[in-house]
């Protein structure tokens, strides 16, 4: 079987014309949504992912300000520039990449956040809100890009089995959360590093979502004839024919499902680029909430 290739970059960039168009219409009202992106430290990767976020402001026509603060920024000062950034109009939403250097108590960070600003939907106020069903919240972009690409593809999810490997609070438990809802109707079960015959449970699966972070570790007996695999991992490893000496290859070992399963987001080109567009659209979604009040 040929599986269907799930583009994310075209979902994306659907994604993106349609919010250009909102974009527009905000600014031609008086409005220009405004994103303040935070990262403390030098980690490469995320020097990258901050980088992409950026650009991708710039792209849309959104407003953006980057704060790149050095490793030893204490608490103390982040949570001041938080504060600022809550009180500043311009700004509807405020992201602090993660994870931050290991001194940064990163849930007290996100406490200060206002939870309309909580673009990345970290906030516990936004996490109740997910489980609530309340649409008001924001939702983290990861799980919500997922949700995106199924709906593109018109994969349907009702009383469909999906399980989700890996319970973080970015990917794990908001995507069980999302597919569980009333809207998406699906059969969840969440697995993780302690799961009894993990490769039995995810042949389980209609849905199979790997979100762990481990290169390549779900392989083909872990795959259903005719599933659907969802790829969140972005793993570097070593590659020395590789000018930068690494690749990036996802949670799942694509040429050993890639002939079992029905569809299927490449690693490169899946997933990834669906995060940043989904965290336009929140801001965009934050900017309408806080023009109505
Ligand atoms: N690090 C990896 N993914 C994310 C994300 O979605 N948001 C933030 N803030 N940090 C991340």
């Amino acid at each position: 079987m040929t599986p269907t290739l799930i583009d994310g970059k075209k979902v994306a960039a659907d994604v993106r014309a349609r919010l250009v168009k909102e974009i527009e219409e905000l600014k031609a009202a008086g409005h220009t949504p405004g994103l303040a992106v935070v990262l403390v430290g030098e980690d490469p990767a995320s020097q990258v992912y901050v980088g992409s976020k950026v650009k991708a402001c710039a792209e849309l026509g959104i407003y953006s300000q980057k704060w790149a603060l050095p490793a030893e920024t204490t608490q103390e000062e982040l949570v001041q520039l938080i504060h600022q950034l809550n009180a500043d109009d311009r700004i509807h939403g405020i992201l602090v990449q993660s994870p931050p250097p290991p001194h940064i108590d990163e849930e007290a960070v996100i406490l200060n956040i206002d939870p309309r600003k909580d673009v990345d939907g970290f906030h516990p106020a936004n996490v109740a809100k997910l489980v609530l069903e309340d649409e008001t919240g924001f939702v983290p972009c990861t799980p919500l890009g997922c949700m995106e690409l199924l709906a593109a593809y018109g994969i349907p999810t009702a009383g469909k089995h999906a399980v989700v490997i890996g319970r973080s609070m970015i990917v794990g438990k908001p995507m069980a959360n999302l597919l569980v809802s009333k809207k998406a109707n699906a059969t969840v079960t969440i697995a993780h590093s302690r799961t009894a015959d993990l490769p039995g449970l995810c042949r389980t699966a209609d849905i199979l979502v790997a979100a762990v972070g481990r290169p390549e570790m779900v392989k083909a007996d872990y795959v259903k004839p005719g599933a659907v695999v969802l790829d969140v991992g972005i793993n570097r490893i070593e590659d020395a024919s590789k000018p930068r000496g690494y690749r990036i290859v996802g949670d799942v070992d694509f040429e050993a499902v890639k002939d079992s399963c029905s569809a299927i987001t490449p690693v490169p080109g899946g997933v990834g680029p669906m995060t940043i567009a989904m965290l336009m659209a929140n801001t965009v979604k934050a900017c309408r909430q806080q023009i109505a009040g």
